[in-house]
């Protein structure tokens, strides 16, 4: 105040004072010359809203009218028309509050509430016959489902309600916000599973209800007679991609073509064996081109098929387990006569190596070079990603054992993959183990692919679960959710956080938690250049991208598949942007390609400078290339590789140089790490080398966070598609916000020395 008061009274005695840096860097604004909050147009008072002058708004909620009983029994209401009366009510009172809620989670879509006219008729008893699913009155049964089955289960996908809420006599637009675009979506798609033409579209999407859809579809029909495989073949790769029909030649490649991923290429597959009641969704799957997959139809001669119905993905809040040390058996005396062995190496260590195996009875070489013709390969001073094609070679042996003497970076993961790619070789890394210890790994019954020795005593690694104690489970205090971890963190509104490759997927969902609890500044890195503007504002998805595009005259898909992911990934970037904003926080994006190491120590430089101070670095940037070994070239496995590794140890360099340590550095890791995964042999490596690299970092906590799948609702590698294999797969999907909100806790409340976690909602 004293301050204050000398600087009025400089002011009031004439000296020119310059207050505004007072401000700078403050979240103050200008009373005199900003605008004026504008009156709110509505108001609402607990339970009722009203626009500004009293009018209750179409479709918003009531005041409770009291039901006159009259005065004559005649004039009594009968007990019926109260109760729909109060249905209706209730009604009513739920689709408003669908509506708050909707407006609250900021659905694009705001239903236009149609609130259903008092019904004629008065309702029944509770014990009147419903239409339920599977009921025998749905008998026009198609492949395994009935169609109103089909129809209610199209209606779940596109709603997101769980089938179960779905009742046949819901009105679809009163009940689940299910507007006119939508319905012909939803008919679209049925007409497409079930086999329809043209004009029943639009009928359908006329339909209020799940069971007037199935009415109006009747029996489905097979393909018009007249149209051969390969046209149906093309038309669903059309439906599914959004490719016009004309432009999908039969030749084309699916994947290179037109990135028809063998996921969405197993859903193309799924839909024509519904189709045409016939052929191998799997065989088909692998078909790459139009020609090909009719080609396999042609030559099928299935009986038709049932198709499952499809599981709904499971989502829910992920667990937390960290990766602890289990004993393990002794080993035992490796059988290994007459075996032969190439040892990959060279010096002391080889030497000892083959003498050892020598004293077993088994034949043995050393060389640097993989040969064939051998039971078993020892690597013995394996370096990621450069020995990949020697493993690859080695692999391609299908050699009975696949040993590496590590520890070394990545190693535990790769092995892990290498397991479940190949489960006829004993394949593992031996840690902290001398020539004799390497030996004998080779005899033991256990398939552990990681295995640190200390002597003659054996460890494994497992996952084990484990909460972060009572602040974390019960909740930290009154204030909103993730607020009290934010300030245990030490993150308040001056706190500097940088996030690679945060501006997309989960990272900005986590970015968005960070400002939603501590409103600190956020700086994103990633490599997606924005351009001033969306260059084609009026097209809202992908499908309707690539109508626009190619109404440009752009005929190459290719090209046209790049100019889509390009710019949806600049609106994902400009929407995490302007969500940051409103949340509160001042953020700012850069371009800049973590490989590149120059440019990277630049930006964190110029962040430091700027503000004095970096507190947090979320390390996330990744790539997938997902292939089995047999299928993978040496330069996807480095790109995989190196994105994350070489990324993380560019930061980790840069960060290293600044005069303070952050609070926290967490790296994004990946379940594929800690329990490996079939044709991610590489993506799995990498994200286990994070945990080597975060064991360097200085910082308060670094630690390495290997998540599992998460719902496609936060964006990121989970697709729609990918998220329906897992469902099928029966593996569960973390929920984004409980996904943030368990980060921010693992920070809060972690152990510092805690150097990895799983945070999951299933296993595999
Ligand atoms: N989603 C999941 O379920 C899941 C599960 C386990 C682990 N993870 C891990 O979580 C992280 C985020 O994944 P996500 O699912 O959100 O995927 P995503 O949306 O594809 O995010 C990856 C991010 O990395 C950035 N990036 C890639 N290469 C880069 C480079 N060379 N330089 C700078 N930035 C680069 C991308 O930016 P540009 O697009 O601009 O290049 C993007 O922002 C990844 O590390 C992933 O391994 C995700």
């Amino acid at each position: 105040p004293g301050f204050l008061g000398a600087l009025a009274r400089l002011a009031v005695s004439g000296v020119p004072v310059e207050t505004g840096w007072l401000f700078r860097g403050r979240d103050a604004v200008d009373a005199g010359t900003s605008p004026r909050p504008k009156r709110p147009g509505w108001t609402v008072d607990g339970h009722l809203l009203r626009t500004a002058d009293g009018t209750i708004p179409a479709g918003a909620l009531r005041p409770a009218e009291q039901i006159s009983l009259g005065s004559s029994p005649a004039e009594q209401p009968t007990s019926e028309a109260m109760v729909a009366d109060f249905l209706r009510t209730s009604r009513e009172m739920i689709a408003a509050q669908r509506d708050v809620l909707l407006g609250f989670l900021g659905s694009s879509e705001a239903p236009t509430v149609v609130v259903p006219e008092r019904p004629k008729v008065a309702l029944v008893a509770s014990d009147a016959p419903k239409a339920a699913l599977g009921a025998s009155d749905a008998p026009k049964a198609t492949l395994g489902r009935s169609v109103l089955e089909t129809v209610v289960a199209v209606i779940g996908e596109r709603t997101g309600y769980p089938v179960e809420m779905i009742e046949p006599d819901l009105d679809l637009e009163a009940d689940l916000s299910v507007d006119s675009i939508k319905r012909a979506e939803i008919a679209g798609e049925l007409a497409a599973r079930l086999g329809l033409t043209g004009g029943d579209v639009e009928e359908f999407a006329k339909a209020r209800t799940a069971a007037a859809i199935a009415d109006l579809v009747g029996t489905p029909q097979q393909p018009e007679a007249g149209t051969s495989v390969l046209e149906t073949v093309v038309a669903v790769i059309g439906e599914r991609t959004g490719y016009p029909v004309d432009m999908i030649e039969p030749d084309l490649d699916l994947e290179a073509d037109l990135s028809v991923d063998s996921i969405k290429r197993a859903e193309i597959a799924g839909e024509l064996t519904v189709r045409l009641g016939t052929g191998d969704v799997e065989e088909l799957a692998k078909a790459r081109t139009a020609a090909g997959i009719a080609e396999l139809l042609g030559t099928s001669h299935d009986e038709p098929r049932p198709v499952a119905a499809e599981p709904e993905p499971v989502v829910i809040a992920p667990k937390r387990y960290v990766l602890t040390e289990v004993e393990l058996a002794p080993a035992g005396t490796p059988d290994i006569a007459g075996r032969r062995f190439l040892v990959l190496g060279s010096g002391t260590f080889a030497e000892d190596v083959r003498g050892e195996l020598e004293t077993h009875g088994a034949e043995a070489e050393t060389a640097e070079e993989v040969r064939p013709g051998f039971d078993g390969y020892l690597f013995l001073d394996p370096v990621l990603p450069t020995a990949f094609p020697r493993y690859q070679d080695a692999l391609a042996a299908h050699p009975r054992w696949l040993l590496s003497a590590g520890p070394a970076e990545g190693l535990r993961g790769f092995h892990r993959s290498v397991a479940r790619e190949y489960p006829e070789t004993l394949t593992r890394v031996v840690e902290g183990a001398d020539a004799a210890g390497l030996v004998a790994e080779l005899s033991t019954p256990d398939r552990e692919p990681v295995v640190i020795r200390r002597g003659t005593t054996r460890h494994g690694i497992q996952p084990t679960e484990q909460d972060l104690g009572p602040l974390a489970t019960n909740g930290a205090g009154p204030a909103g959710d993730g607020v009290a971890e934010a300030a245990a963190i030490g993150l308040d509104r001056e706190s500097v956080v940088l996030l690679v490759g945060g501006a997309k997927g989960i990272t900005a969902r986590f970015a968005r938690t960070l400002a939603a609890t501590a409103r600190c500044r956020i700086e994103l890195l990633g490599r997606t250049a924005l351009a001033a503007e969306d260059e084609y504002p009026q097209a809202k998805d992908a499908k309707e991208l690539r109508a626009a595009l190619i109404a440009t005259d752009l005929r190459n898909p290719a090209e046209i598949e790049r100019a889509v992911r390009r710019i949806t990934g600049e609106r994902e970037v400009r929407t995490t942007l302007a969500e940051l904003e409103a949340l509160g926080s001042p953020v700012r994006y850069q371009s800049v390609d973590i490989l590149d190491a120059e440019a990277v120590h630049r930006a964190v430089k110029e962040i430091h400078a700027e503000h004095g101070r970096l507190d947090g670095i979320v390390y996330a940037a990744g790539v997938i290339e997902d292939k089995l070994v047999a299928d993978k070239t040496a330069e996807s496995f480095t790109r995989v590789y190196s994105t994350k590794a070489d990324g993380a140890r560019t930061l980790l360099e840069a960060t290293a140089d600044l005069p303070d340590e952050p609070k926290f550095v967490v790296l994004f890791g990946s379940i594929a790490a800690a329990l490996g995964n079939r044709g991610q042999t590489d993506y799995a490596a990498a994200n286990d080398a994070l945990e080597t690299l975060g064991r360097r970092w200085p910082a308060g906590r670094a630690v390495t966070v290997h998540w599992g799948p998460w719902a496609p609702a936060a964006g990121g590698m989970v697709t729609a598609e990918l998220m329906r294999d897992y469902a099928r797969r029966g593996i569960a999907l973390i929920d984004p916000e409980e996904g943030a909100l368990g980060l921010l806790r693992e920070l809060a409340w972690g152990r510092a020395g805690t150097a990895a976690v799983v945070h999951t909602a299933s296993g595999w």
